[in-house]
């Protein structure tokens, strides 16, 4: 293990489309939040995406966009290591090393791949596979902290437990054991129908939609038969439930006290949101449009980014490679 002066974030993002209120909250504000507080590193997990996305050009849009996403929205190259998965090899053969450590039975119930065979997905390896790839991102960069969605807890907790396997295995520990770290408040995102916002439901709200597409997604808002008279819980509005993440604290609150009064209606809570997500996302969205025309930056700070995350995966796969026993005898001179 080699020493760190600060604790290494990591995390991986799956590229899935278009930014929507509910990613945002759920994981990038935070991860641009812990920037500055570690040695964070975050990567598009583009392995990964391939259990889902066999498709050339979409898989390449989906990267490209998710990394304009951050980019505009506060990942600054210059504090966060920003890298594709797939700039890292090394994480394919570590995962190859873990699973011969790795029980079959821990494999058969992780949740996640039974849910993705509830929904459809054809059962392959590589889905079967794919905590095995995740605790080898996990554990090749030596992290601390890894900042994730609730869904994916049990995943963390394998990978410490194939870290333990292979310290228990091979004698001798190379792994640092990473903590999950769960989003400050881990509150759902709801949706403009009150579920959870998830693209699979088509409840979103997408952070770069613009002029009519976001108006039309911000008033289809569920509300119900309330008149505007009528004091209401802030708690039951959904537009508030919404309001309260984007807009600023004191007019969060404002507008819960507008609401438990009376005579303010969900037209007005509508086109309030609609300006706060203009006054909050406003700025990121032009700089989505400067990055977008300048794909060569953003390929240079991906590029530069795959480099550090490469040398430290190396670092940590030749204690590994050496651990195991693939040991080299130097070459005698002929
Ligand atoms: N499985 C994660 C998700 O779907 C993405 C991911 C891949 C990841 N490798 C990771 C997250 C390593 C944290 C650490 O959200």
């Amino acid at each position: 293990m080699s020493p760190q002066s600060s604790p290494r974030i990591l995390s991986g993002v799956q590229p899935s489309g278009k930014l929507h209120l509910g990613n945002y909250f759920g994981a990038l504000a935070q991860h641009i939040a812990l920037q500055e507080q570690g040695s964070a590193f975050y990567f598009i997990a583009d392995y990964h995406a391939l259990t889902t996305v066999q498709d050339r050009p979409r898989l390449a849009g989906l990267v490209r966009d998710v990394a304009l996403d951050y980019l505009a929205l506060g990942l600054d190259p210059a504090k966060a290591t920003f890298f594709r998965q797939s700039d890292v090899p090394e994480v394919c053969e570590l995962t190859w090393i873990l699973s011969t450590v790795t029980g079959l039975g821990l494999l058969e119930r992780a949740t996640s791949y039974k849910d993705k065979l509830a929904r459809g997905l054809q059962p392959r390896a590589g889905l079967f596979f794919y905590p095995v790839l995740m605790a080898a991102d996990i554990l090749a960069y030596q992290s601390d902290l890894v900042p994730v969605g609730r869904d994916q807890v049990q995943h963390l907790e394998m990978a410490r437990d194939m870290a333990d396997a292979f310290h228990a295995a091979f004698g001798c520990e190379v792994f640092r054991r990473p903590a999950a770290r769960l989003a400050e408040h881990a509150a759902v995102v709801p949706g403009t129908d009150g579920q959870k916002m998830s693209k699979s439901y088509g409840n979103t709200i997408d952070i770069f939609a613009e002029g009519k597409a976001l108006k039309t997604a911000v008033m289809s808002i569920k509300t119900d038969s309330r008149g505007v008279e009528e004091p209401k819980d802030p708690e039951s509005v959904i537009v508030w439930q919404i309001y309260r993440l984007v807009a600023p604290p004191a007019q969060a609150a404002e507008m819960a006290e507008t609401l438990a009064k009376g005579g303010y209606g969900y037209g007005d809570a509508k086109k309030a949101l609609l300006a706060a997500i203009e006054e909050r996302f406003g700025p990121a969205r032009e700089r989505r449009r400067q990055l977008a025309a300048d794909p060569g930056a953003v390929e240079a700070v991906l590029a530069a980014g795959g480099a550090r995350a490469r040398a430290e995966a190396q670092r940590t796969l030749s204690a590994v490679r050496e651990a195991v026993g693939f040991l080299r005898s130097p070459v005698a001179p002929r």
